[in-house]
């Protein structure tokens, strides 16, 4: 299908998904948002994919936010909605989908952009890349699970401080406060992305999709993640994938993981 505010590419089993609004500093509209949205359901139900690999197009910004221009006509039910489909379309999806997500952040990566970074799995950083939620400037407050995932990651005192001074943060930072888990120079970007990813694609691709879920579950309130836990470990004993892992370990070969 041809988009056109983001690019996709297969190259073996990572799909590259490029955030593409470069003179907007790739700031998600709605239109960019419903398209993120099939793009990532189609990756998660296409065999061929592995992982997925998010950017944004250009040196400068990874996703500079939600579109602004959009706020303006807004009322208390159409805002309320904007985060709900938001959330459940894009955001929730990447968090809870079955194979693994890394943001390559590249530049800006701030409200709504720093929250698509979030939601991914994995973040890696370059050393140019600034993040910050500066909603509270504009009168708002992040909507699309910042308050939540940014709480998460970095603790209650320090998600606070970042939410209400708005202020922006270095990658060193992000990488002091543990929301990001590399910082690397512009060209390591996304080798050190397809690094991290590569090596989960060697894995079992349903005991990745279980550690996701049983991971997130820890999160999710209501929920007791140590219970998800048992159920995901014992439902690897189903799959091809644990016989095969075993029989390789036992007979000192690689394993070779089909997702069954
Ligand atoms: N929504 C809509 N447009 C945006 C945007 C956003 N979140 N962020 C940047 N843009 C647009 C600018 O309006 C400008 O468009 P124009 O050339 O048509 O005027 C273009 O992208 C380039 O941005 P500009 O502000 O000129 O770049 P800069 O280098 O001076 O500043 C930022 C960069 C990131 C500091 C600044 O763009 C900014 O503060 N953006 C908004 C960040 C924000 O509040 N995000 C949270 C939204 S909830």
């Amino acid at each position: 299908m041809a988009f056109e505010n983001i690019l996709t590419e297969q190259k073996g089993r990572i799909l590259y998904i490029t955030i593409n609004r470069e003179s907007k500093l790739n700031a998600l509209n709605k239109a960019t948002l419903k398209e993120l949205n099939i793009a990532i359901t189609a990756a998660f139900n296409e065999p061929s994919v592995g992982g997925i690999i998010i950017s944004g197009a250009g040196q400068k910004a990874f996703v500079a936010g939600a579109d602004i221009s959009e706020f303006a006509a807004l009322d208390v039910s159409a805002g309320t909605k904007l985060a709900k489909e938001g959330q459940a379309n894009v955001f929730d999806l990447i968090e809870n989908g079955a194979k693994p997500v890394i943001a390559a952040v590249n530049g800006f990566a701030l409200g709504g952009g720093l929250e698509l970074a979030m939601a991914c799995h994995i973040r890696v950083a370059s050393d140019n890349a600034k993040m910050g939620l500066p909603e509270v400037t504009l009168g708002l407050i992040p909507g699309y699970g910042g308050t939540q995932r940014l709480t998460r990651l970095v603790g209650k005192g320090k998600a606070l401080e970042m939410i209400m001074t708005a202020d922006m943060i270095t990658a060193a930072q992000a990488y002091e406060f543990r929301l990001v888990n590399y910082v690397v120079s512009q060209e390591e970007l996304l080798p050190k992305a397809e690094e991290l990813l590569n090596k989960m694609l060697l894995r079992a691709p349903l005991a990745l999709a279980s550690a996701i879920n049983a991971v997130n579950a820890g999160a999710k309130p209501g929920v007791n993640g140590f219970g998800v836990e048992i159920a995901e470990f014992g439902k690897c004993f189903a799959t091809e994938d644990l016989k095969e892992g075993v029989s390789a370990f036992l007979a000192k070969r690689k394993p070779d993981f089909k997702g069954k």
